[in-house]
């Protein structure tokens, strides 16, 4: 971790409400690389060093449930040298992280498809969700080679496998089929880079939750920012359809 000293000594006054699940959507890392004249691998690594930095912040705070997207389904449109660069970086990232992770508690979770991912990552991701799996501290929940629209296929598939009777579908039973099966919702998205899209992230679990766009880039998101964004869900009035309370 880079040091941080400022940032850790100073003091956040007490939040009004803190949202127990809080979903990331980690974008702008290219921008921010193109700004800088760099590469935009550089800025997906500035990205994963960024995580380790909020992950900290968000135990900080109180979050119990951390969704981050990594990867969609529909990243894999991306040049071929920026999707290699991106799975190497996952796999190096598993590498030196799981053993700090573990240590303070991080229980890895996985959502999304494994089929395509290359056979070596594909058993470290298991490995990382096998070793965590009692950790109680934080839930990190990664998105990759995730698809909010895939989860529902999935769901379904699964659930028409299972010869579930018509009668029995209802919302509760969808939810147990996704792959957050036994998580709650998101109470707050977050999304990083200026867009007002959900970009295939959680389309079902995020019908209710508050969302919070900010124009900074991910890898800059730091503690101060995470901050911010929890002060603005405190102040939501959440209705859930009904009248004001
Ligand atoms: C988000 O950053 C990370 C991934 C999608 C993997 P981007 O790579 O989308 O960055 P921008 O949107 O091009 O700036
Ligand atoms: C969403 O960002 C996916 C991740 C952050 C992993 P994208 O950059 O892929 O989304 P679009 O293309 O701007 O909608
Ligand atoms: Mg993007």
């Amino acid at each position: 971790m880079s040091p941080q000293t400022d940032e850790r000594e100073k003091e956040y006054p007490p939040l009004e409400k803190v949202p127990v699940h809080v979903g990331i959507i980690m974008d702008g890392n290219g921008r921010w690389a193109r700004e800088r004249g760099l590469p935009r691998l550089a800025g997906h690594r500035a990205g994963v060093e960024n995580l380790r930095r909020v992950l900290r912040a968000a135990v900080e705070f109180g979050i119990k449930i951390l969704t981050i997207y990594a990867f969609s389904t529909e990243n894999w449109g991306r040049p071929k040298e920026e999707v290699e660069g991106l799975l190497n970086l996952m796999e190096r990232a598993i590498d030196r992280e799981l053993p700090e992770l573990h240590r303070e508690g991080v229980q890895i979770r996985h959502i999304g498809r494994l089929d395509r991912v290359p056979e070596r990552l594909k058993q470290k991701i298991l490995h990382a969700l096998n070793v965590t799996r009692e950790n109680q501290r934080l839930i990190l929940n990664v998105a990759f080679n995730y698809g909010g629209r895939a989860e529902i296929v999935d769901a379904v598939r699964r659930i028409v496998a299972d010869g579930v009777p018509p009668e029995q579908v209802n919302e509760a039973l969808i939810s147990r089929y996704l792959y957050t099966a036994g998580l709650p919702d998101p109470d707050l998205i977050i999304r990083t880079s200026g867009e007002m899209r959900l970009s295939n992230f959680l389309i079902w679990q995020g019908a209710y939750a508050e969302y919070y766009v900010t124009p900074t880039y991910w890898p800059d998101f730091d503690k101060d920012e995470l901050y911010k964004a929890l002060v603005d869900f405190g102040r939501r009035e959440r209705r859930f359809g009904l009248l004001p309370g």
